[in-house]
């Protein structure tokens, strides 16, 4: 094994966003783009010897990317390398992997929920021995290194098959191809109730769960159709394509329209399914769909908290939950019920990993479709719908009955994301810029016809190692618990992306859509940002 050197120069912008590093696979394409930053992640974290876990969502470019990672790997001293079969690994199964191994980290070769395919995206993302997105002073760390990069190491080769299970020597490397769903598939049966769901099934129920062609599908046809007995075919695109078939692998209700449709009973050959489900690209993310509502992921999170103990895996109760800042507060009233404490997190998995492993929460979400335990430290598409089931299974409701009883118990936070993709990055940097300046002013004054209680820049105190995130988002709250919440994407790749957050609590009326509800937020929200002035918008590109 002869390691070479190869000489480099650094490219600009290989800093990671809210989730790794995202760029078009054009981008990833040029000749040392990714070397230079998997040479950066090696410089920065202290990995010869250690044991690393490798794989992603399968998207195009994925096992490109897979080879030069394990021959960077060899290079640079570390021991073993355990991958994922055919280099496909979902983002929990890394989380889940690093954690039942033991092994010191992990590299995700995924653009999570963006399209995938040569004209589409990649990404990478390092995770730590938690098994959780690395925080953000070593992903600054590695940025810095890419910056002044020289050269990086690698071997020539690497003779192993990838597609074999097995264990195989690169050099004095060990690389294991594994099973990307075993330990997964074991995990989740430890967490939830198999024989109620089974039986479910078995009394007829049916579930449509949309793997979106993208990495859910050999985990989601394992556990539910195989060890669950949901009839075959309860998956439909389960099988991961390089380009998700020329989809948006995003699981909302503006993507997963054909979920939808089937939900209604419009595509379904013999009426609606009981329960419907989808997943993103990597895995991590999901929404649950009922026959009438599809549940906002904020009220997902709230639904499980409130109703936690009624899964194996947390019958002793919560230690606490956690949500992202523009996350609706219906899980904030639920931890109020139940005595728990409730974090407030900048966007970002990352944010809820020292809370995690701190013991103080045991549930956490976000609005993005994404909700996840201390059961692994990223979020969980496929656990998420377990959750669901087994609350459907014990409680013998449908997730619409499940849904409306927590309304009629707890109120209804009606919520909605407006998205305005693609503007021009100097546009949305002075709308956000037009916001701050006009923070101080607001506090006292009317809006949409209610008095605002509170107008700040989202700052994040982290409780246990101290460190400190500002300007993680602006704030409206008004005297009623409506709120507004204006952010720009971390996560895109095309320009900015403004996202406004609206959020409108009631105690009694439960049955309004969404968007009538929110209406007068929603006007409020580009009035008082000059969405249309600013950036030449009229409306919204996405609504979920
Ligand atoms: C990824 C991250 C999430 C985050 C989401 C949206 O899925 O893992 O933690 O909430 O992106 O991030 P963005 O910065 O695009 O709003
Ligand atoms: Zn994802």
């Amino acid at each position: 094994m002869t390691i070479q050197t190869i000489p480099t120069r650094a490219f600009d912008g290989q800093k990671p966003g809210t989730s790794g590093l995202r760029k078009k696979v054009t981008v990833f394409q040029q000749p040392h783009y990714l070397e230079n930053f998997v040479q950066a992640v090696f410089d920065t974290v202290p990995l010869a010897g250690a044991t690393l876990v490798l794989g992603g969502d399968g998207r195009f470019h994925n096992r490109v990317a897979v080879d030069t990672i394990v021959r960077m790997a060899a290079a640079n001293g570390v021991a073993r390398v355990l991958v994922g079969q055919g280099g496909l690994l979902s983002t929990p199964a890394v989380s889940c992997v690093i954690r039942k191994h033991g092994a010191d980290g992990g590299i995700i070769l995924s653009a999570s929920h963006n399209p995938g395919g040569p004209d589409g995206d990649f990404g990478i993302k390092y995770n730590i021995g938690n098994g959780g997105p690395a925080p953000e002073k070593i992903t600054d760390a590695i940025y810095a290194v890419t910056q002044t990069i020289t050269e990086y190491r690698i071997v020539e080769s690497a003779e192993f098959d990838l597609d074999t299970l097995g264990r195989y020597s690169v050099g004095d490397m060990i690389v294991d191809v594994i099973d990307p769903v075993d330990d997964y598939a074991e995990l989740m049966q430890q967490l939830f109730d198999f024989d109620a769901i089974r039986a479910w099934f078995a009394a007829g129920h049916t579930l449509r769960f949309d793997a979106m062609s993208a990495a859910s599908g050999p985990y989601a046809t394992r556990l539910l159709e195989g060890l669950l007995g949901a009839t075959p075919g309860s998956v439909v695109n389960g099988v991961p394509l390089e380009d998700f078939g020329g989809h948006h692998p995003d699981p909302n209700p503006a993507h997963a329209t054909e979920l939808i449709d089937a939900m209604r009973g419009g595509s379904a050959p013999h009426g609606a399914p009981d329960f419907g489900a989808a997943s993103d690209g990597d895995a991590d993310r999901n929404m649950v769909v009922g026959r009438k509502h599809n549940v906002s992921p904020s009220d997902s999170l709230a639904v499980l908290a409130a109703n936690a103990t009624l899964i194996p895996g947390y019958a002793n109760g919560l230690a606490g939950v956690a949500r992202s800042m523009p996350t609706s507060c219906a899980v904030d009233v639920v931890a109020e019920e139940l005595g728990i404490d409730c974090f407030e997190t900048p966007t970002g998995w990352k944010f809820f990993g020292n809370l995690l492993d701190a013991g103080k929460v045991t549930l956490c979400g976000e609005e993005s479709y994404g909700t996840g335990s201390d059961h692994v430290r990223e979020k969980d598409g496929v656990w998420a719908v377990l959750c669901w089931l087994n609350l459907v299974a014990k409680t013998g409701q449908s997730i619409d009955e499940l849904l409306e009883a927590h309304w009629a118990r707890f109120g209804r936070h009606y919520y909605s994301r407006h998205d305005f993709e693609a503007i021009d990055t100097v546009a949305a940097n002075a709308l956000v810029d037009g916001l701050r300046a006009k923070l101080p002013t607001l506090v006292g004054s009317q809006l949409a016809g209610k008095r605002i209680a509170l107008a700040d820049d989202f700052a994040y105190d982290d409780p246990i190692d101290h460190s400190h995130s500002a300007k993680q988002g602006i704030r409206i709250v008004f005297d009623d618990g409506a709120r507004i919440v204006y952010r720009l994407s971390g996560t895109g790749t095309d320009g900015a992306t403004l996202r406004v957050y609206l959020e409108q609590p009631e105690r009694d009326r439960l049955d309004l859509d969404a968007q009538e509800a929110l209406a007068p937020l929603i006007a409020a929200s580009r009035e008082l940002a000059d969405i249309k002035g600013l950036t030449g918008r009229e409306a919204p590109t996405v609504v979920t």
